[in-house]
């Protein structure tokens, strides 16, 4: 098994991207590598140039970006942890397969749709091609699995439509060059709400910094903002059907049962009856316990930029070395002669 997956480094990690996306990154780290298998996790700083970016602002996220995901406990020994822009090879390929993807695929993106909105025509050409480059990111490594969120499916199976094509246009039946990845979506999809509105998710984006829990908040901000998160004046029930129509009481009963690896009839056995006014506390404790330590490694750890540096150019060297192979046939399939 071959576990590849990327985030881009736009700012700091909130709880949303850690218990969606990042703690299953690690927890793959652990099962990937007692299997013998390899883990490779990057920052994908070549898709943040996509919108309008400031370039200093770039080099501080994509630095924190590694501080944070090495604070949650990727292992730099066991995972191989990059930037893209440190291997050539990611745009390389995203230019060889510019030859195969469709401009028809292309348009039926939604993140395309989203995020270029009305103003296609004033959009950059690297937002279109966006689903291009990560295509490139995961078939380089003959990647077999990608741990992503619900709303990176559509990118995934773009790779492998890419994939496919290219192994039928120009590769012998028995020698194709890409493997065909498949996705991993957490089932109990960790998707986390907004503190102030349950039917928001909780994002960077949010103009409201008291909507979410980021990774840098100390002790008491945290508990402010759990003191502070909209709830509804019922008791917590002691079923989870007793949660339906009251979002914001799920998203919180939710984020426990994340956090204490519960399910959410295990919380609510223990907190029925029981009034936001108790649970509310009992929350809080729980996330300093849990994201307190991460706070304070990432805080160590963000000031060192040399020793940042160091393991993202350690990992990159390592991730060169496994994307040469395929790099060289897709070229070779190709006939382009170097
Ligand atoms: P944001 O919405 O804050 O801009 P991104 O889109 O950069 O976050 O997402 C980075 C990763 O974190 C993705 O894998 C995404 O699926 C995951 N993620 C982001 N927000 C949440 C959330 N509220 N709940 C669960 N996972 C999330
Ligand atoms: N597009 C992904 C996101 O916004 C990040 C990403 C880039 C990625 N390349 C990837 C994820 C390759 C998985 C595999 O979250």
């Amino acid at each position: 098994m071959r576990v590849l997956s990327g985030i881009q480094p736009t700012g700091n990690l909130h709880l949303g991207n850690y218990l969606g996306a990042i703690r299953n990154w690690v927890r793959m780290q652990e099962e990937i590598s007692a299997q013998g298998g390899q883990c490779l996790y990057f920052l994908a700083d070549l898709h943040a140039i996509s919108m309008p970016h400031d370039p200093a602002q770039l080099t501080a996220n994509t630095r924190a970006m590694a501080a944070a995901l090495v604070a949650c406990g990727i292992d730099t020994d066991r995972s191989i942890l990059f930037n893209q822009a440190r291997v050539p090879a990611h745009a390389e390929l995203q230019w060889l397969l510019n030859g195969t993807a469709r401009m028809g695929w292309l348009n039926r993106m939604t993140q395309w749709k989203d995020k270029a909105g009305k103003n296609r025509e004033g959009a950059s050409a690297a937002l279109f091609t966006y689903p291009v480059l990560q295509a490139a990111d995961v078939l380089l490594y003959q990647t077999t699995h990608v741990p992503v969120g619900e709303d990176q499916k559509q990118h995934l199976e773009l790779a492998r439509d890419v994939a496919q094509k290219f192994n039928n246009d120009y590769c012998a039946p028995d020698a194709p060059v890409f493997t065909l990845p498949e996705p991993i979506i957490p089932k109990e999809a960790a998707r986390i709400m907004s503190l102030r509105d349950g039917s928001a998710k909780m994002s960077k984006s949010d103009p409201s910094d008291m909507s979410r829990i980021n990774l840098t908040d100390d002790a008491d901000l945290m508990n402010q903002k759990v003191k502070k998160a909209r709830t509804d004046p019922e008791p917590l029930p002691s079923e989870p059907e007793g949660l339906e129509g009251r979002a914001e009481a799920r998203n919180l009963v939710g984020i426990y049962a994340t956090l204490a690896n519960q399910s959410v009839a295990d919380v609510l056995r223990d907190f029925a009856g029981q009034g936001f006014g108790q649970f509310k506390p009992a929350l809080a404790e729980l996330m300093v316990e849990k994201l307190g330590p991460i706070n304070q490694r990432f805080t160590a750890l963000r000031e060192d930029s040399a020793a940042l540096d160091a393991i993202l150019a350690k990992g990159a060297e390592r991730a060169r070395e496994l994307a040469t192979p395929t790099l060289d046939a897709s070229y070779a399939a190709l006939g382009l002669c170097r």
